[in-house]
């Protein structure tokens, strides 16, 4: 079964409520009634009623079977403002400013994901990536014992080491820049947190480097040494080892030669990535060079899923990412 096929059954065994914050968008619109189609999620759009039932039913989907709400009307918003109000006013925002921002799409997205009456949305066929991580992260906030929002590609790879085709986690590849240790030890909890839920797995965390368990020295490579530190204290289940270069976290042939103590060498499946540069840069190659799939950037740490689509995403990646928000919200 390919990853495209496992995330689709997993979510249809128990369809969540997902919103779409871009609802009179065509490739979305089109993505819903796949969803709609599948039966795996219960999609809820934000827009014009009567505009978006009609694309929606233009284009295949089932309008009566479908709920949808107008964010620019100031009918029933209370919920939001207060809830909006109780995560900003200590940074200023004002009761007035808060009725106009929960008249945002994105914004009344994540309030609703926030008051938990959807399990997650998904937006960004045409907003930026940080208009949509900054609804996130200013209504939902992260999850307990995380400070920071980051993300992950999933990379579906050839079989490499005997294996089959396996699912490996890159993180972060387009959130955070020049990650302190600690955000990086963030970003990894973050990561090892939403593979169980997505791939349905045990996450094996590497942290990656130029160096091998003190084959070199240098700033970075004291920064590795520390996340991972930072890392074990936050997540003492899940078993975590580094610093590593990319070959020991993969091979279990080179791992026994440079790191033969370690449980985590050869078998790793989420590799952290030391900055934005390498993770980015990482998973570019090995999509471009080793012909694997890249699925993402998916936002983590979130304490519950918002998701981000790229520009580009055509419906099928738009039914992809609805799933793994669907398989995020647990
Ligand atoms: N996790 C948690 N909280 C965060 C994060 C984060 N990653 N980033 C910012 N915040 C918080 C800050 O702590 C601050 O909180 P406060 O208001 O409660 O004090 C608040 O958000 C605002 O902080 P700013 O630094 O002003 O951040 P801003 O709102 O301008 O932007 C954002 C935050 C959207 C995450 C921004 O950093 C961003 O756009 N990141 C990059 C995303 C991106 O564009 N990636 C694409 C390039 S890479 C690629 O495409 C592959």
């Amino acid at each position: 079964m390919t990853f495209r096929e496992a995330i689709r059954k997993r979510a249809r065994k128990e369809p969540r409520r997902i919103v779409f914050p871009e609802g009179d968008e065509p490739r979305t619109l089109k993505a819903v009634a796949e969803v709609q189609r599948l039966g795996l999620a219960e999609p809820v759009l934000l827009g014009e009623p009567e505009a978006v039932r009609s694309a929606l039913g233009s284009v295949g989907g089932d309008p009566d079977g479908l709920e949808v709400v107008d964010p620019g009307s100031l009918k029933g918003v209370g919920p939001y403002v207060r809830a909006l109000l109780d995560r900003r006013r200590a940074k200023g925002m004002t009761e007035a400013e808060a009725r106009e921002r929960v008249r945002d799409p994105l914004f009344r997205g994540a309030l609703m994901v926030a008051l938990e009456e959807v399990d997650g949305s998904v937006a960004g066929a045409v907003n930026s990536t940080g208009d949509v991580l900054r609804a996130g992260i200013q209504c939902v906030g992260t999850q307990q014992g995380i400070k920071v929002v980051s993300s992950s590609f999933y990379m579906v790879t050839r079989d490499f080491r005997g294996r089959g085709e396996e699912i490996l986690t890159f993180t972060d590849g387009a959130v955070i820049p020049d990650p302190s240790a600690e955000r990086l030890a963030h970003i990894a909890a973050g990561a090892s947190r939403a593979r169980r839920l997505v791939v349905g797995d045990s996450p094996v965390v590497a942290f990656l480097s130029y160096s091998t368990k003190g084959s070199a020295e240098g700033k970075s490579v004291t920064k590795v040494r520390e996340a991972l530190e930072i890392f074990r204290d936050m997540e003492p289940g899940t078993p975590a080892d580094g610093e590593f270069q990319a070959d020991t976290a993969l091979i279990q042939e080179v791992a026994r030669r440079k790191a033969p103590h370690s449980a985590v060498g050869g078998d790793a499946n989420v590799l952290v990535f030391p900055d934005l540069d390498a993770g980015n840069i990482a998973y570019k190659l090995v999509e471009r060079l080793a012909g694997a799939g890249a699925v993402g950037p998916i936002v983590q740490g979130l304490r519950r899923p918002c998701n981000d689509l790229s520009r580009g995403a055509g419906p099928e990646e738009i039914v992809d990412v609805t799933c793994i928000t669907a398989l995020m919200a647990g």
